[in-house]
Formats: C-alpha cells, structure tokens, sequence
C-alpha cells in the first residue's frame, strides 16, 4: 500500500515504519495515525518480518499530535470519535516485538507512542516530554499511565504538571529507555537489535512479549501464573527441542516456529 505520511522498509527480517512529516516535525494526525495503524497490522501479518522498528527523523521522533489538526475539535467530536482511541488499540495490539528508535523531540503523543513499543532506543539527542498541559489538556493516549508504571509517580507527577522535557541520560537513569546511543548509530543499533529478535523462535519471542506486558495489567501472582504457563506451554514445541539441544550440541540453533 502506498502512504504519503509513513516510509515502510523491510530489510534482514526488520520492518522499519519511519514517521515521515519533517515539515511538522511528525506531529500525529489522523492520517499518519491511520497509516501507521494499517502498516504495523501488514507488518504483524507478514511472515518475512519478525521484528519491527518504528522511528523518526535525527530532529523528532514526533512532537506530539497535530496541534492544528485538533485545536477546532469539539468535546462532542472527539468522544463521538473515540479520537486517537481506535488507532491506540490498533498500535498496541501487535504481537510481534516493536522498538521504539527515537532521536529528538518525543512529546505528547509522540511519548506516548513510544511507550506503546516494546521496548525504546534512545539517540543522546532524545527529548521526552508530555507538554500537554501548556495546550489546557493532558495526555490523551495513555502517557499519564504509562510513564507513571515506565518512571514512578513523583518524576510522571513532575513531566505532567510542568511539563518539563526529559533529556535522554535522565530518561535510561528513570527506566524509561532501555539503552542511550549516539545519535547517528541509532538506527544502526536498532536494526542490530531487531536482528537479533529476528533470530529468535517467534513462538518464545511472542510469549515473552506477551508475559513481559502481562505485569502492568494482573496482581504478582496471577502474572507468575500466566508465565508458567506460557513457558511450560513452548515445552510443546520443536523449537524448545532445537534450543536446547543446539546449546548442549555447541552450535547455533535453527529455530523454525514450530
Ligand atoms: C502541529 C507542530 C507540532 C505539533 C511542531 N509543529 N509540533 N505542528 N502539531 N504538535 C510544527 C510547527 O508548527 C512548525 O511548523 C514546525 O513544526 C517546526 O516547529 P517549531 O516550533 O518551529 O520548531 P522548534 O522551534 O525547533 O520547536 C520544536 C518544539 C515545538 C519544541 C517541538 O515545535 C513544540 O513545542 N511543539 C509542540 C509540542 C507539544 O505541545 N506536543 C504535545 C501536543 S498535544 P510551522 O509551519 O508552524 O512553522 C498531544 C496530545 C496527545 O500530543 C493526545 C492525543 C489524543
């Protein structure tokens, strides 16, 4: 499918979707919005990608959702819409592993969709933030939950009520982001990582995907349960046998989700 807001790329078993509005720093409309949701489903359906990267420009990842776009709304529009309440469904609904390579300016919705990702790079120029409320609203597609379970209360309270950006260093220090790397070996680093799922059985991959995410929404126990299941279950499967007995073998495994 051809999109005008997002640049999709397969590559070694990576789909990379690069947000693509330079001249609004990859500020979210409804269009783009709407083009991400239908190229992470393509990419999830397409059995030559096992891992997906979602990223930026060196200048912004994105700036937020579309300033211009939302400032006419209504209340009465945007609940009718569920605005940006579909499209959070569609990101966040993709099975495969999904990292976050950000380089610049993350705020507001461009935060939030970070967060969505399984896991987040962050380039040394990286600035996050949740700025919505020098706008008169908050955040609306999930940063005052997610940061607060990503950074704790005291440091979400402090991102939401200032509206303060994040520079990187204080974003992998808060666990935030998993790794900080210069800026022009970002995507180089992602794609290593994401190759580096890719070799994985998909089966394993996407049971700890699923576990991993299990924690924010179950008690400890219920959680504990979930994952014992889940890793007594891939007992089942030719690639628990290949694993193990390519470790005990001295070689690489070749794992085939099966
Ligand atoms: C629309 C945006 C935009 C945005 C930047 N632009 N952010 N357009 N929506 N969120 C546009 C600017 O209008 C400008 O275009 C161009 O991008 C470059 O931006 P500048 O401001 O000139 O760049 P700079 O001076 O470098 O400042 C960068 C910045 C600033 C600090 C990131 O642009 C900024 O504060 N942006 C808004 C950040 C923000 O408040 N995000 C939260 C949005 S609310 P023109 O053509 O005008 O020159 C949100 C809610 C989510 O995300 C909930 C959804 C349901």
């Amino acid at each position: 499918m051809a999109y005008e807001t997002i640049i999709v790329d397969i590559e070694d078993r990576v789909c990379t979707i690069k947000l693509n509005r330079p001249d609004a720093l990859n500020a979210l409309n409804s269009q783009l919005l709407g083009e991400l949701a239908t190229a992470l489903g393509e990419a999830d359906a397409n059995d030559k990608v096992r891992a997906i990267i979602l990223t930026g420009s060196q200048k912004a990842f994105a700036a937020g959702a579309d300033i211009k776009e939302m400032s006419e709304k209504s209340f009465v529009e945007v609940f009718l819409q569920d605005f940006f309440g579909r499209e959070h469904d569609a990101l966040t609904k993709v099975r495969k592993p999904v990292i976050a390579a950000v380089a610049g300016y993350a705020l507001g919705g461009g935060c939030e969709l970070a967060m969505m990702c399984d896991f987040i790079i962050a380039a040394d120029n990286a600035k996050f933030g949740q700025p919505e409320i020098n706008l008169g609203v908050i955040a609306g597609i999930g940063g005052t939950q997610r940061l607060t379970r990503f950074v704790g209360k005291s440091k979400s309270m402090d991102m939401h009520l200032t509206g303060r950006f994040m520079d990187a260093e204080e974003a992998e220090r808060s666990g935030l982001v998993s790794r900080v790397v210069p800026v022009k070996s970002l995507m180089e680093e992602a794609q290593g990582a994401a190759e580096k799922i890719a070799e994985k059985s998909m089966l394993s991959a996407m049971a700890a995907k699923e576990a991993v995410n299990r924690a924010y929404e179950t008690t400890l126990a219920e959680g504990i349960l979930f994952e014992k299941r889940l890793f007594h279950s891939l007992f089942s499967t030719e690639d628990q046998k290949e694993g193990m007995a390519a470790f005990q073998e001295k070689r690489t495994p070749q794992f085939r989700d099966k």
